[in-house]
Parts: structure tokens; sequence; C-alpha cells
């Protein structure tokens, strides 16, 4: 069997560099592999509202960002289906089945569900989509038979819970749902990409964001400000690269050619973070090196969705034609559930059949 890519994105917002690194960049390359029978990409607008369901509009009014950062990035919609979680019903009812195969407990166990009710002050009234969001999650992916999810680290409990959910109805009704792997990123600085200011994670709210659609202007301030080695004080001290933000992102972003192109005084990462550690260079040069590298891959991202944005209707156009591509994917696999559950009642011939003969005596 082939296999099929399934992931998505919530639209709380525009997408920044930690969504790159974390997933988008390595979709694009998979995408373009040629490994795949199917790339689906979904804006997961019904999950974004589980703990946005008074605020409708933020979601509504960023749908068309996360679409334009997709297609800015290279996702292409003749090779991938783009399409939005809500235009999907048959989502929600595999969902509603799907609840009967997992307990409160095992909800609860759920690592990133349990820091996001911490993160978001939910501890004593947790919305029950939000808290079930692990199960609309497992619809999203089994619906298009997915073999594989390229997701970041936080995504890991998810898959593991969809998995078990796969194997729980497969068990009980049957050969049916396909097992999905995660798809993680390969280094360790693009599973985590830190904030600007060296805070754990991106985030809107901390205002620590590198944006995909950040001007040139605005990266450079944001680079230049960016969170070194606090005891890094006069260029001649010997510094830290462990937990310097910079250094970070070097780890993520620089390639050996970069070194030829921007900073011919080094031929590596690991000479350039020697010197650092010995002392004698300063962070603004580094920073400098960094904003180029930061540059090389932003422009051209930057002008790609400056040209979809000159036609916004075309944008929604994919956006529906993808939402109608994936219903039908999904209720295949929907209309499957049903037979394997064994509620397909007006298909099934042998019920009437049996029914008919046990009322004959
Ligand atoms: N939970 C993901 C996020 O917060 C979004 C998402 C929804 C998703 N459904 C998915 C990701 C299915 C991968 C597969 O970004």
């Amino acid at each position: 069997m082939g296999k099929i890519i399934l992931t998505g994105d919530r639209p709380t917002g525009r997408l920044h560099l930690g969504h790159f690194v974390g997933s988008l960049r390595r979709r694009v390359e998979l995408q373009n592999s040629g490994l795949f029978d199917k790339v689906f990409i979904m804006i997961a607008d019904a999950q974004a509202l589980t703990d946005n369901a008074d605020n409708p509009e933020k979601i509504r009014q960023n749908i068309i960002e996360v679409a334009l950062d997709y297609l800015a990035c290279g996702i292409d919609p003749a090779k991938s289906t783009i399409f939005i979680q809500s235009q999907v019903a048959e989502l929600c009812e595999l969902a509603f089945y799907y609840m009967n195969l997992v307990t409160v407990s095992r909800l609860q166990r759920n690592p990133t569900v349990k820091t996001e009710i911490q993160m978001r002050n939910f501890e004593t009234s947790i919305p029950v989509g939000f808290f079930t969001y692990p199960i609309s999650q497992a619809s999203d992916i089994t619906a298009f038979r997915a073999t594989t999810v390229p997701a970041g680290e936080d995504q890991q409990p998810m898959i593991e819970q969809a998995r078990e959910i796969v194997r729980r109805f497969n068990g009980i009704y049957g050969d049916t749902l396909v097992e999905p792997e995660i798809l993680l990123p390969d280094n360790a600085a693009c599973m985590r990409l830190p904030g600007t200011d060296g805070k754990a994670k991106m985030s809107k709210s901390l205002g620590n964001c590198i944006y995909l659609s950040d001007s040139s202007e605005e990266v450079r301030k944001r680079v230049m400000s960016m969170y070194t080695d606090p005891d890094h004080i006069r260029v001649e001290d010997p510094g830290k690269v462990e937990g310097n933000t910079v250094f970070t992102y070097l780890d993520a972003f620089c390639r050996p050619e970069h070194f030829a192109q921007y900073w011919p005084d080094y031929s590596s990462l690991d000479e350039l973070k020697a010197h650092y550690m010995r002392g004698g260079l300063g962070d603004v040069k580094v920073k400098k090196f960094l904003y180029a590298i930061l540059e090389e891959l932003l422009t051209p991202i930057r002008e790609r969705r400056k040209e979809w944005e000159k036609d916004i209707p075309a944008v929604f156009d994919i956006l529906k034609r993808g939402s109608e591509a994936a219903r039908e994917v999904a209720a295949g696999t929907l209309a499957d559930v049903r037979r394997a559950m064994r509620i397909d009642y007006f298909d099934d011939a042998e019920l009437i059949a049996e029914q008919s003969r046990k009322f004959s005596v």
C-alpha cells in the first residue's frame, strides 16, 4: 500500500520559523520527493475553536494567513491537497465513534493536553471539546489513511494516542484503519526552536517569534536583539554556545556552504563555535551572519507570498477544491468504518434477510 501524508496547523496566527523547521520545510521536501501517493495539509480550524470558542473571528481571519504561508513555502496545490478541517463533516462522525474507545483517564494522561491545560489556566474549566481534541486529531489522521505525519515533538503524544485508537478499533471491528507514524525533525535544534528571547517556544503571546511573512527589517531587529550568553560581556570574554539562541538558530539553519558565501573566515559551524567559546568573537558578527542566512531563506518565501496576496480569490478557490477532494476521501473511510461497526443498516442485505427470518417464525 502506498504512503500517505496528513498534517496540519491550527489557524491562530501567521506561521513562524518554529513551524518552518518543525514541520513545514519537511512537508515541502516530502511533497516533492515523489515517495508519497498523496499529501494532505489541513488547516485545523475546528481544533483551533476548541480553545477559542469565544473568538471565532480570530480563526476566520487566520485561515488565509496560514494558506498564504503554505503556498509561500512551496506547498504546491497541484501536488498536495490543502483543505479546511471544518469543511469535512465526516471527521466529526469518526471522532464520535472513536470517543467510545478512549477513557477519560487516558486523555488526562496525554502530556501535551496536560501542558496546554496549564498554559491556558483551564484547570477547573476545561472545555470538553478541548479535552477530547486528541480523539478528533485521530480522526483527522485516520480519515485519510495517513501512514506518515510530519510534525514537531509536541505532537508525539497525539500520534501515540491515534495509534492506540487504531489498534483498538481494528481489534474490535476488524482491520479497517491504518496506523500512522510520526516523522520528527532530524535535528535537535529544529525539534524545539526557542523564541528569540531564549524562552522555550516561539509564541505569539510572548512576542518572541520571527514570522515567515516578517519584513527584512523586522527580521533584522529580531535577530539583533536576540538572547545570547548573558555572561559574554566583552568581545574577549569566552562565550557559551549552549542555551545561546543565536547558535541554536545556526544549528537549525546554517549549512556548510553558508560560510563560503557569507563568512569565509570560517569553514564550519564547529569552527565558529570554537572561536566564540575561546573568546574574541563578538555577538554582533554572529548575529549578522545568522541574519544573512535567514534572509536568504525568507526572501523567496516573502516574494511568493506577495504574488499570492494579489489573488486572494484564487487562494480561497484552492481551499474550496481541496476541501471537496478531502471530503470524498474521508467519506470513503467513514463508509468502511460504518461497515466494520455494522451500522450500515441500509446497505446490509444480510441484516434485512436475517431480521425477516427472525420475525417469520
Ligand atoms: N495539533 C496540531 C497543532 O497544534 C494541528 C493538527 C490538527 C494536526 N490535526 C492534526 C497535526 C493532524 C497533525 C495531524 O499544530
